[in-house]
């Protein structure tokens, strides 16, 4: 039978402590956080889950990428790391829903939704949110979006960081050259002028990055369910998010 020393009570649950994070975030309205590399289905299907769940919905990524637009806008130099965290402290970003479509995203009070999905703009993301000092600044902002009836947050620390104790975690995965393959498509779609070669190196280089930087890393969390989307179709790998959240309709966080 069970050696004494190895029972525990159920965390947050001890009688004359302080509950945990855990314990509290039952009071809270629930996440459901989506993490992973660029290109690995994670906007469309985020976005899809949260209008079917009928929850609010974090683009964390384009929160980077607004602070890197602003910062560039202001002829920063982008590794003057205290230049760029004060940037990302006073910079606003305002998302206004389109219905059947991205939400369009005005920085600092400019219309800016095209130029923040450009390449470019996701590498200046990248390299601007390896500044331990600039993601500080946007944690706030972030958990501000904690909002009933729930939140279906995007990005790449969402269930390590920002929300460690959101009871649904998710880690979508795909092989880079899908991604890159993905990713083209998009862009051609757009009417953007790339390279399928140049976009797969893109992103290997940015995904180096995002799970090297010291901080926050692109990195599963340990209860994150991992899905590989490789050859998987949107509405499947939806259905299955779906169905995590559905099936454990009032999570018990012990
Ligand atoms: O998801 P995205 O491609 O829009 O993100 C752009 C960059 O922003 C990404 O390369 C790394 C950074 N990012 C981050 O560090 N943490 C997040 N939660 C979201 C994005």
């Amino acid at each position: 039978s069970m050696p004494a020393w190895n029972w525990l009570p159920p965390r947050g649950t001890e009688p004359g402590r302080a509950p945990t994070m855990a314990a509290m975030s039952a009071a809270l309205p629930a996440v459901l956080t989506i993490d992973g590399p660029s290109g690995s289905g994670k906007g469309t299907i985020s976005r899809a889950v949260a209008e079917q769940l009928g929850w609010h919905f974090l683009d964390s990524g384009a929160l980077y990428r607004a602070v890197g637009l602003a910062a560039s806008w202001s002829d920063l130099d982008l590794t003057d790391g205290d230049a760029v965290a004060r940037i990302a402290e006073t910079t606003e970003v305002r998302f206004v829903d389109r219905p059947g479509d991205d939400p369009q995203v005005y920085v600092n009070g400019v219309e800016a939704s095209a130029e923040l999905r450009t390449e470019t703009c996701g590498a200046t993301a990248s390299a601007i949110a390896a500044i331990p000092a600039v993601r500080a600044a946007l944690v706030e902002k972030q958990r501000s979006f904690r909002r009933p009836p729930g939140l279906v947050a995007d990005g790449r620390d969402m269930g390590t960081v920002i929300f460690a104790d959101a009871p649904y975690k998710v880690f979508l995965t795909a092989s880079a050259e899908e991604r890159a393959e993905r990713r083209y498509k998009q862009l051609k779609q757009k009417g953007m002028d790339v390279t399928l070669a140049a976009l797969l190196r893109e992103i290997l280089a940015r995904d180096a990055r995002d799970a090297q930087r010291p901080v926050a890393p692109l990195k599963p969390a340990p209860d994150a369910v991992l899905i590989d989307t490789s050859g998987t179709p949107i509405e499947t790998v939806v259905a299955r998010v779906l169905a995590l959240v559905r099936t454990h309709p009032a999570p018990v966080r012990a």
